[in-house]
């Protein structure tokens, strides 16, 4: 893998050192709904997809339940040895090839999968433009990019709801089961700082992406784009 940049070492080793309660925390603070915002995102994969990159896979709650409903060629690459440690020991089945790598530097020729996945991950790489860039790349025309991230609530009483857990309950909860002292307030930082749908819209378009559309899931807790290459 190239070498890290000092932003991408420290969000490495962040997520390293998560990595064995990431499934528990992500699980407990969802109160388990994660996974069917994950099945949501599968679902919107072309049927006849042949390759599937998840990319910022982390333990592959994608990639694993890609694997259930495609027969196809599923890559699941994260930038965090210790998170692909997790997922494949979760792969029984060896369903998926993983691979160490930074999404702004892919490792893959370009036009070789039919969709690419990116669930939670967006939000933590400093490049986003740059990584954007390379699925883009890697995508064969036509292919489809299809994003799951944190988003911005619309309604003022249900946002100052979920900011009071957000900002206050999951940074304790998250910070004291990880024994991370910091991981669970730079979660909802970066969420603060993400793009709001019609922002990151417009950066797929400037990219290059098409047919660049969303939904919103629970009020705009969180969202999911979806794009053409
Ligand atoms: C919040 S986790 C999401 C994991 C998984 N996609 C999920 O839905 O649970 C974010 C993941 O992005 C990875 N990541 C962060 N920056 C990255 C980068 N520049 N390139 C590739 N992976 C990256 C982290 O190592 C981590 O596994």
């Amino acid at each position: 893998m190239k070498s890290l940049s000092n932003e991408n070492k420290a969000i490495e080793n962040m997520f390293s050192q998560i990595s064995p309660n990431y499934d528990k925390l992500n699980h407990l603070l969802s109160l388990g709904i994660d996974h069917l915002w994950r099945k949501r995102l599968i679902d919107k994969i072309p049927g006849d997809a042949g390759r599937i990159l998840d990319l910022a896979t982390g333990t592959a709650d994608v990639a694993l339940e890609i694997s259930k409903s495609f027969n196809s060629l599923i890559v699941g690459a994260d930038i965090s040895l210790s998170m692909l440690k997790m997922a494949k020991r979760k792969d029984k089945d060896d369903n998926i090839q993983f691979i160490n790598a930074q999404a702004e530097y892919l490792p893959f020729a370009d036009n070789v999968f039919d969709a690419v996945t990116i669930s939670f991950g967006l939000r933590n790489i400093p490049e986003r433009k740059k990584a954007l860039r390379e699925m883009k790349r890697v995508l064969k025309n036509d292919g489809v990019l299809l994003i799951l991230e944190f988003s911005h609530i619309k309604n003022i009483l249900w946002r100052s709801i979920f900011e009071f857990y957000f900002l206050k309950i999951l940074p304790y909860i998250g910070n004291k089961i990880s024994k991370h002292h910091f991981a669970y307030y730079y979660l909802p930082q970066t969420v603060m700082k993400f793009p709001a749908p019609e922002g990151l819209s417009d950066i797929l378009r400037d990219v290059g992406f098409s047919n660049v559309c969303y939904d919103r899931i629970l009020g705009g807790v969180a969202a999911i784009h979806s794009a053409r290459s």
